[in-house]
């Protein structure tokens, strides 16, 4: 079975995303959908035909991590976004975001200080299946940091692909602006 590319042409006309820059954002998505199948493709056959003890299969397995994770992380990022409305103050995710922040300011300031790190990847709040805890995490690149086992809650590209069409160099006027955009009844759906 292929993965599809998914469409997300809804999220267009975003306030601070230009068209452009969204075009080629959603371009560069169907590229990690385009290459996790053939690299499914590939190991397979790789598998099936004996040469699993070579150089060439070991690195397409490396780099399979990095192109899944590039697929799902995108389809994570563009599904929390094109929302109206901040967050609800009443709701599940505030309630348990304080529990473990101490407020949700607190776990806002952590998350955007967790986005403007130098460095290209991607700033996510997990919920630790195991406990329930939600966590910020930096993932390096796709494929580096992931915890295991966890629930990715709100995801946040901060590859320069994401807002150098728009802002250039200034990442925190990126940040404000995603941060405008969140669909939160999305990212509260993902709340286990
Ligand atoms: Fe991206």
């Amino acid at each position: 079975m292929a993965y599809e590319a998914k469409d997300f042409s809804n999220i267009l006309g975003m306030e601070g995303f230009s068209d452009t820059l969204l075009n080629n954002h959603f371009t560069l998505y169907r590229g990690y959908v385009t290459s996790t199948n053939k690299l499914l493709d590939t190991l397979s056959k790789m598998l099936t035909e004996g040469q699993t003890a070579t150089p060439e299969f070991a690195e397409l397995k490396r780099r399979f991590g990095w192109e899944f994770d590039g697929m799902r992380l995108h389809e994570l990022y563009f599904e929390n976004l094109g929302g109206q409305g901040g967050v609800d103050r009443e709701g599940s995710l505030v309630r348990k975001l304080t529990e473990d922040f101490g407020s949700y300011e607190a776990w806002e300031k952590d998350f955007k200080s967790t986005g403007a790190m130098r460095g290209i990847g991607w700033a996510v709040l997990y919920q630790d299946s195991a406990t329930g805890r939600l966590i910020n995490f930096w993932i390096n690149e796709h494929d580096v940091g992931h915890p295991a086992g966890c629930r990715p809650l709100l995801v946040m590209d901060v590859f320069e692909h994401a807002y150098m069409t728009d802002y250039g160099v200034k990442r925190p006027d990126y940040i404000e602006a995603f941060f405008k955009n969140i669909n939160w009844q999305a990212v509260e759906k993902r709340l286990g």
